[in-house]
């Protein structure tokens, strides 16, 4: 069997501490599978892929000039597609010349790979910032299998419509053998797309594959003495309180000040108890380039003095907010210490640390998950309690019902979600994903055949442009 190469934008190299889902993710599947990990190094300039090997992964990263960077990442990426696909149409900034950018660092990381790969490897392109990767491959001359997976959500025709260019860049996903999305409602946001397109030639599969998080790796990491420390320390700090725990990447797709004002209202209706509980949010900054984030980080600092101005007492802080990252085996320690966590993104492709709070309880007395019915998530995880990251109220009540929900309701809904996570675990959304793409091949021959009928009704017909 050939090597797997997986592609994508973001590269945890050993010892970073990651604020994203996908680094999260892929790197566990890498370790397991001693693959071949290509993405951006970190750094700009020009020059052939660095090439290492660090914690069983072999890295080959790429440097790319700041201009090119700039327009593939800053802008079209992070200005263009991230708003559009989290339905923030008011935030899309079109430029040509960024998508222009955008394309020829696809053709950059094209290049790249045709260095490295052999005839029977796989390759696996991960998420928006490289949709137009297998076409610039297959221009190469590449007919090797290549896979795709969105990790955000896909929007609905009338959404993705209104982004010039729209027909050429979901043509790109014709290119591909096979297409993942987290829900189905993501793969039929697609499939209704690719149709109105009228894309028939070659044949991409589209199916959804929920990604998971290692459960028990996660559940060991929380409570291995690391964690149990961090959570002790934290609990200390709250002199009896009850503690509510967000932690976001400070990204507008995520809800926060429509979090910070729901509990400002759970905190108006409380007023007549003394200190009823602390809500710690962890929010490192991220793409801080892009001024649409600089604004955010302000409303935030903003809102959080505001509500704290309002609230705190001498002895006590209601909202702790704290802009650094943590790894995992502290994180998982916030997470165990806390009798809710707050996940409401106004949008989400699936949402990891929903997971990772589940997979890090006190099977004996576990937290509430208050969970966005906006994220993928919420697909996998009905017990938990499922809000409308829009209505405060709704938000302030969910608060509420998780701080007095007795141990034997927290404890059935906990097992429930937790039976789910083991279930459908990393590992299984990356062998899944990988046995559907390996499949049987596909002859040259028949992948140009415009007439061949799709096999099932998620198989499209697609032309090669
Ligand atoms: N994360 C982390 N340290 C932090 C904050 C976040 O390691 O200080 C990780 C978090 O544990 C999760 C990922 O970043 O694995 C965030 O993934 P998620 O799917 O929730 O959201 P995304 O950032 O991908 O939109
Ligand atoms: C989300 C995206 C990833 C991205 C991550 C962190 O998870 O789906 O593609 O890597 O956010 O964002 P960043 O721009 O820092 O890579």
């Amino acid at each position: 069997m050939g090597r797997l190469f997986v592609v994508s934008n973001r590269v945890a190299q050993p010892g970073d501490v990651q604020t994203g889902g996908l680094a999260t993710a892929l790197q566990t599947v890498l370790r397991e599978q001693r693959g071949v990990w290509v993405g951006w190094s970190g750094s700009y300039g020009e020059g052939p892929p660095h090439v290492h090997i660090g914690e069983g992964i072999r890295y080959c990263t790429l440097d790319i000039p700041e201009p090119d960077f700039n327009a593939y990442y800053h802008h079209f990426a992070n200005r263009t597609l991230w708003p559009l696909f989290h339905y923030r149409v008011d935030l899309v900034d079109y430029r040509r010349e960024a998508y222009e950018g955008y394309r020829d660092v696809n053709r950059r990381f094209a290049r790249a790979l045709a260095r490295e790969l052999c005839a029977d490897d796989v390759v696996w392109v991960h998420d928006y910032h490289l949709i137009p990767l297998a076409q610039e491959m297959r221009k190469l001359g590449f007919a090797q299998r290549i896979g795709f997976f969105l990790h955000i959500p896909m929007p609905s025709w009338d959404v993705l419509s209104m982004l010039p260019g729209h027909e050429e860049l979901l043509g790109c996903l014709a290119d591909y053998d096979l297409v993942g999305l987290q829900t189905d409602g993501d793969r039929e946001n697609l499939r209704a797309s690719l149709e109105t397109i009228g894309r028939n030639g070659i044949r991409c599969e589209l199916a959804t594959f929920p990604i998971g998080i290692d459960a028990n790796a996660v559940a060991q990491v929380a409570a291995a003495p690391v964690a149990l420390s961090a959570a002790e320390e934290l609990r200390a700090s709250l002199s009896g309180k009850r503690l509510a725990v967000g932690v976001d990447r400070l990204d507008y797709s995520k809800g926060l000040p429509e979090r910070f004002r729901a509990f400002a209202r759970y905190l108006e209706r409380k007023r007549a108890h003394r200190e009823p509980l602390t809500y710690l949010q962890i929010a490192p900054a991220t793409r801080t380039a892009v001024p649409e984030y600089q604004k955010l980080r302000k409303e935030l600092e903003g809102l959080a003095g505001h509500i704290n101005g309002t609230h705190a007492r001498p002895d006590w802080t209601p909202i702790r907010y704290v802009n650094h990252s943590y790894p995992h085996s502290v994180l998982t320690g916030f997470y165990r210490a806390a009798d809710l966590a707050l996940v409401t993104p106004l949008r989400d492709g699936m949402n990891l640390v929903a997971k990772e709070y589940v997979a890090s309880q006190d099977p004996s007395d576990p937290g509430v998950l208050v969970l966005s019915r906006m994220a993928g998530a919420a697909d996998s995880l009905p017990e938990a309690l499922l809000v409308n990251p829009h209505d405060m109220d709704e938000v302030a009540s969910a608060i509420d019902t998780a701080v007095s929900m007795p141990a034997p309701e927290r404890r059935r809904r906990w097992q429930a979600m937790m039976e789910n996570l083991r279930r459908n675990d990393i590992k299984r959304w990356a062998s899944d994903f990988l046995e559907r793409l390996r499949g049987p091949a596909t002859a040259p021959s028949a992948r140009l055949d415009a007439a061949a009928p799709p096999k099932t009704a998620l198989m499209l017909a697609t032309r090669r442009t």
